[in-house]
């Protein structure tokens, strides 16, 4: 089977109550762990690749990895553009063989969104092409990704239809209390997304697939790990799985997750030299490592996407 776009998977996720998990790829080990749990569980998968992760790895390479991953699993797999942020950077990748973009325009103000996103769509349409747009903006400071929480904002539900309308993307990503990164909430405080905006966006845009970006849910167990071997992390917390389990369910059928990979690697490496500061053997730490994320992925399928199965 070929890259898929996401337009029958997010068809039968909406329908479903599950979602798809959208992980982000940099390098082999990180294809490999991912694929290997989605293969083992027979789910649907998205692949994202971001402006970084493509300057880091190199566009081909990536693109080889993942059709490698296509041949190997037989797996539905979507490769999709995560975050971009201009025309030349979406046209590169929708003409470069990703099935799927995002265009993130929601910095900018409601009518510059539109225009740039509807330049996207003719042009990845044109070419069999789905487009994610987004409104409303997240917190959180990644390569790519920098808002401060203080100009982060929930989606308005009375924009979704008229964006959507004029526009014509296929999914859209919303803010509803999500963040990028490890750091999403105050030690402290009780996380709790907004369920109320999301019913509201859904009643607005029935069987339209809402994607939630900066659903890692940051395990202490990892963030522990990496303090006890020479890190230092505090007070880093992500989104409660339950929540996004019940988001799942309802309208969102993408849920990106990027930071809780980033954890397992980083915490199984950390701790393998811990025990064996002897060894230098780079295949020695990243076998670990793609086994965690193996085992990272496989949890988020069953226990929080619920695509297990859904192939
Ligand atoms: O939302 C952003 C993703 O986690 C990708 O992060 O821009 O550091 O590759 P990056
Ligand atoms: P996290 O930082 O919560 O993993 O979010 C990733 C993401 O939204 C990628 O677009
Ligand atoms: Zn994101």
């Amino acid at each position: 089977m070929p890259l898929v776009t996401t337009t029958e998977m997010f068809k039968k996720a909406y329908d479903g109550g599950y979602a798809i998990g959208a992980f982000n790829v940099n390098n082999m080990e990180i294809v490999q762990g991912i694929t290997e749990a989605a293969k083992d569980l027979n789910a649907p998968l998205i692949l994202q690749v971001s402006k970084g992760a493509r300057n880091y790895a190199n566009h081909t390479y990536l693109m080889k990895l993942v059709e490698a991953a296509v041949e190997e699993t037989g797996l539905p797999i979507a490769l999709h553009l995560d975050h971009g942020d201009t025309f030349e950077l979406c046209k590169s990748c929708i003409d470069g063989g990703f099935t799927s973009v995002m265009i993130d325009a929601s910095s900018k103000s409601f009518e510059d969104n539109i225009a740039l996103t509807k330049q996207v769509v003719e042009y990845a349409h044109d070419h069999g092409v789905v487009v994610e747009a987004e409104l409303g903006t997240l917190a959180g400071v990644e390569d790519e990704v920098k808002v401060k929480a203080e100009d982060s904002s929930y989606t308005r539900p009375e924009d979704v239809q008229e964006f959507v309308e004029r526009t014509g993307c296929d999914s859209l990503a919303i803010a509803i209390g999500t963040s990028h990164g490890a750091y999403k909430f105050k030690p402290g405080t009780k996380p709790q997304l907004r369920f109320d905006i999301l019913e509201d966006v859904s009643a607005r845009l029935p069987g339209f697939p809402i994607v939630l970006h900066g659903s890692s849910s940051v395990p202490q167990e990892f963030v522990e790990k990496i303090n006890k071997f020479g890190g230092n992390m505090p007070g880093a917390i992500g989104v409660p799985e339950d929540q996004l389990r019940q988001a799942a369910q309802m309208a969102v059928c993408k849920i990106n997750i990027d930071s809780d990979l980033r954890l397992a690697m980083t915490a199984t490496v950390r701790e393998f030299f811990y025990e064996h500061p002897d060894k230098f053997d780079p295949r020695e730490y990243l076998k670990p490592a793609r086994a965690a994320i193996k085992e990272m992925v496989a949890h988020k399928i069953v226990d929080v996407l619920g695509c297990d199965g859904k192939a």
